[in-house]
């Protein structure tokens, strides 16, 4: 299994590519199960849970074919690839595939809506909390679904054709959002959804769909309205860059100082982000065709954040944040409010020096002056990166086990970083 070993204390001077989002992509490739035409995206990254999500819809009939730029060819660059769901060959997801993706659970909206069936087996991924899919039952239940439990699957039947309906999120969740309007392009009338997640990533969905052929409205408000289609095309869409990853990188560069910029990325797409990370004492600007982060010396400010749904600050981001405030001039409180099982850095931190103790959904971190190297482990993908982040700012040498969760959401992480001056290998066993 690959490791990370990280000697800390460079600086980071240079240019990181931004790569195609994670969590655009997937949505956008399940949405290929809507047609029998080619669906094309753009600036898919190179990444394990794009490789895993490929085989699942494969089981469904999907082709699929690359051009563009290869992993071995210049870094960060993603590909475009084209989705093909002429046919539907198996309406079923089974567990061995969908337990190691949670999105790959949200086959379930364009299967019922395109067959009028989907067996998908309840899902897996990242172990931050217990993760129910409550809200996409009961929306898509409110589409006329009817829906069963049964063996750890999740039938789902609309014989007659899903219809239109308005239905109130009781709490936002991006997924159910994305998975609702799949369902219901296909669906026979007008769907109103109110307290939808306003994410970018459900916005690029949105677009794409309405390239297909859909008929959306108000993608990126609380309450989108679907006007239903009775097929979809192909289309062209590509995939937004990846502000988690953006954020991520910004971080680093926060907690190493140096100047970075950040090509492609799009400080729109995660402007509480960069306002906490500027509040730290890093220089932000936008420059045409990415952001540029510098810290020139000075002190790391400690800085209060809660998640929030967005345009809150994001919780993808708040592993890393914290690994920001361990070498902050003070005491930080990080509170998380989205999942509640999110602080599995917190004891791999402490492992390198870091200062950090829970109280409920709040982590109170009090900034210490030096971190030291030392074995850690990656817990799940946005820890693993905290870790690294911190590793960037320790003395001696840290490594990293457990690279596997990295790998599922961070496109050749360790060049990116390597190239910018810090001193990060893989070690492949
Ligand atoms: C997506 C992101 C993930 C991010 C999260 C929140 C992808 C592939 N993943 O995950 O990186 O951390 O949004 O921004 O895009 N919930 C329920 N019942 C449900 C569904 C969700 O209670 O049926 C709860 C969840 O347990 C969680 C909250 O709603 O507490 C938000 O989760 P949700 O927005 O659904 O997250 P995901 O779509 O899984």
């Amino acid at each position: 299994m690959d490791r990370i070993r990280v000697t800390g204390g460079n600086e980071l001077n240079g240019v990181i590519p931004i790569s195609g989002a994670k969590n655009a992509a997937l949505p956008l490739m399940i949405a290929s199960l809507l047609t029998d035409d080619t669906l094309t995206l753009e600036n898919v990254p190179h990444l394990a849970d794009v490789e895993q999500l490929i085989r699942i819809l494969g089981n469904h009939g999907v082709d699929y074919s690359v051009t563009g730029r290869r992993q071995q060819q210049d870094v960060g660059y993603s590909r475009t690839v084209h989705f093909t769901a002429r046919n539907i060959v198996d309406t079923t997801a089974p567990y061995e595939l969908v337990s190691k993706m949670r999105a790959s659970f949200w086959v379930i909206g364009p299967l019922l809506a395109r067959t009028g069936e989907a067996k998908v087996s309840l899902p897996g991924g990242c172990a931050i909390g217990t993760r129910p899919v409550d809200l996409f039952i009961s929306g898509l239940k409110a589409l006329g679904a009817e829906i069963e439990i049964e063996n750890g699957y999740v039938h789902a039947s609309a014989p007659n054709r899903l219809r239109g309906a308005r239905f109130i999120f009781p709490k936002v969740s991006v997924g159910a959002t994305h998975v609702m309007l799949m369902a219901a392009c296909l669906a026979d009338g007008e769907t109103v959804i109110e307290n939808a997640a306003m994410e970018p990533e459900v916005v690029n969905l949105s677009s794409c769909l309405n390239a297909m052929g859909a008929r959306i409205k108000g993608a990126g408000t609380p309450t989108i309205t679907i006007s239903g289609v009775t097929s979809l095309s192909g289309a062209r869409h590509r995939v937004i860059p990846d502000r988690i990853e953006t954020g991520t990188y910004a971080m680093a560069v926060a907690m190493t100082g140096g100047d970075v910029l950040l090509d492609g990325a799009k400080a729109k797409l995660l402007a509480a982000a960069l306002e906490a990370i500027a509040r730290t004492g890093v220089e932000i600007s936008e420059e045409s065709g990415g952001v540029r982060v510098r810290r020139n010396g000075g002190v790391i400010s400690p800085v209060d954040v809660a998640t929030a749904p967005f345009p809150g600050f994001p919780t993808d981001l708040q592993a890393q944040f914290m690994a920001l405030m361990t070498r902050a001039n003070g005491t930080s409180h990080i509170t998380e409010t989205i999942f509640e099982n999110r602080f599995m850095h917190v004891q791999e931190l402490a492992r390198l020096g870091a200062r950090i103790s829970l109280s409920g959904q709040t982590a109170i971190v009090e900034g210490v002056s030096e971190l030291e190297g030392a074995p850690v482990m990656a817990t799940d993908l946005r820890a693993s990166v905290s870790l690294v982040i911190a590793a960037l700012a320790a003395k001696g040498e840290t490594i990293i086990n457990r690279v596997y969760h990295l790998d599922r959401g961070f496109e050749r992480l360790e060049d990116k970083l390597a190239r910018c001056g810090a001193d990060i290998t893989r070690i492949s066993d």
